[in-house]
């Protein structure tokens, strides 16, 4: 069964062919970093622009890398929630269009379970049970998760999501647009123990997270107590950028990794999925393998092309849905 999917979500504008929800035949995406870095973070109307532009050429080159036509396509899949409206509501209604003028059933995915799925690609067996952590630019959640469609939530930010708070951060230090790759960068040259910032557990056993303490914490130690964000930033030392960074990126970890594994234990699985574009930070990737190697428990992480948004794990994803003949129809609606 080959299924074409398209991830729209963000600012991302991706197209994918995966075949019997493992095997990806193509996996294209166009992103619009370069666009939205003048403003510092994404402007919804522009990124909705972008996504216009680049829609058919991205959904022509997927199926072109996969050496396939639309006739030897099955179902048509894409995401519908959630995300940033605009974004969404293009690469669904051009779902929706391809899906009508061929005469193929149309697959609603939530961004968030394609996320999980992600660590499912390639793989030759699902994962299933498992627990689940997603950290991205808009959630930082734990999943109980049964199977690809079954995901039971255990934790959720209570503020900042962890890539939100990997930029802002980032924007604190002045370091360049996307916030999480370039304190990734700066951390390697810095000090882990430099700065002590207080790990947000919020109780010994809550599953939930908080960083905008964290964040506030990291304001005042490089502008001084009470410091106004909107003011200008004094000039920092590369060293200085360097050990905040490196600090507050293991402050993230820590909660990160400690909570993850104390969900695991807490519902008795022994493996692990991590997702989102946080799970792309290679300190978090280091820790995860080190510490779940140590406790006996198995660590899935996507490789990075599938960490970020991409559409090949809605289209894997799709594939379970079109098992169960969950479908949906041309008047599903796009959610925020
Ligand atoms: O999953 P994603 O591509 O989009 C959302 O669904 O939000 O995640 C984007 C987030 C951004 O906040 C970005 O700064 C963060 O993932 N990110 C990273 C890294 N690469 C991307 N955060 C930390 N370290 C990285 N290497
Ligand atoms: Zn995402």
């Amino acid at each position: 069964m080959r299924i074409l999917g398209i991830e729209t979500s963000c600012d991302e504008t991706s197209a994918a062919v995966v075949e019997d929800g493992r095997r990806v035949l193509s996996n294209v995406v166009a992103t619009q970093v370069e666009i939205h870095r003048k403003y510092g973070g994404v402007v919804p109307e522009i990124a909705s622009r972008a996504h216009l532009q680049a829609l058919l050429p991205v959904v022509s080159e997927a199926l072109a890398e996969a050496r396939l036509a639309m006739d030897d396509i099955d179902f048509v899949a894409a995401v519908y929630r959630p995300g940033l409206i605009g974004s969404l509501l293009l690469g669904l209604t051009a779902a929706k269009t391809l899906a009508w003028l061929h005469g193929l059933k149309l697959i609603g995915i939530n961004h968030v379970e394609s996320h999980i799925y992600a660590a499912c690609l390639e793989r030759d067996a699902l994962p299933f049970p498992c627990i689940s952590l997603i950290v991205s630019g808009g959630h930082s959640s734990l999943y109980y998760s049964a199977g690809p469609r079954k995901h039971e939530l255990v934790g959720a930010t209570t503020d900042d999501a962890a890539g939100e708070a990997f930029d802002k951060v980032a924007a604190l230090l002045g370091l360049p647009y996307p916030g999480g790759p370039s304190i990734d960068q700066a951390a390697e040259r810095g000090r882990p123990d430099a700065v002590a910032f207080t790990r947000p557990w919020l109780s010994r056993t809550s599953l939930d997270f908080s960083f905008s303490g964290l964040k506030t914490a990291v304001l005042y130690h490089v502008r001084g107590h009470g410091a106004d964000v909107k003011k200008r930033a004094p000039e920092l030392s590369d060293e200085t950028i360097a050990d905040v960074a490196a600090s507050f990126q293991e402050c993230v970890v820590d909660v990160l990794v400690g909570k993850t594994l104390r969900a695991a234990e807490a519902r008795g699985v022994d493996r692990i999925i991590v997702g989102g574009g946080v799970a792309a930070n290679r300190r978090l990737r280091a820790r995860f393998q080190e510490e779940a190697e140590a406790s006996g428990i198995e660590i899935l992480l996507p490789p990075m092309r599938y960490c970020t948004d991409n559409a090949a794990m809605v289209a894997g994803l799709a594939y379970h849905y079109a098992e169960a003949g969950q479908f949906a129809g041309l008047d599903l609606e796009a959610r925020a």
